[in-house]
């Protein structure tokens, strides 16, 4: 993904890019921007809810982590923070769609509880029911 390479050679472009997202999806959403120290790693967004193209691609919540930072578990570990903000805002079970040749993203989809759904235009679906809801 091209705009990704943006976050690291031109942030000011990458920060623009992620603005337009926001209106383009069209529903209330939250950015989780993560730094260590003056080092950018990644974002996570929650969509609050679903639009019918976000319930076909895209799903609840997005994810990356800049490359000089993946493989060390951030992933994993943002998603999990999104769910408790998930879980926050109410919602009792959260929609995830990753390419279907996407490992990496499914690894962190599984290792959050992600049941399966099948697949839709090349994007693997993945229900994951909050704790708040389960118990
Ligand atoms: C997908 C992505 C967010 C993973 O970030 P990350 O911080 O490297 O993920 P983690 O370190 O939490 O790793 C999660 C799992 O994937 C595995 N993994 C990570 N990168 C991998 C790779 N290139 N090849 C194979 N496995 C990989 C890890 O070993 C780990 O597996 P484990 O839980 O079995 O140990 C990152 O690769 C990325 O930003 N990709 C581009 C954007 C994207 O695809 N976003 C998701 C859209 S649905």
């Amino acid at each position: 993904m091209e705009w990704l390479d943006a976050a690291t050679d031109d942030f000011d472009a990458y920060v623009a890019q992620r603005r337009g997202e926001q209106i383009r999806w069209g529903v209330p959403s939250t950015l989780f921007w993560y730094v260590s120290g003056e080092h950018y790693l990644g974002t996570l967004v929650v969509r609050q809810r679903l639009t019918p193209e976000l319930a076909e691609a895209g799903g609840h919540v997005g994810y990356h982590v800049v490359r000089p930072w993946r493989r060390q578990g951030h992933a994993t570990r943002m998603l999990a923070a999104g769910l408790a903000e998930c879980s926050r805002l109410g919602l009792d079970r959260v929609l995830l769609t990753c390419d279907a040749d996407n490992e990496p993203s499914r690894r962190v989809i599984r290792a959050n509880g992600g049941v399966p759904d099948g697949r839709m235009h090349g994007e693997d679906r993945f229900w994951i029911t909050l704790e708040a809801a389960r118990s």
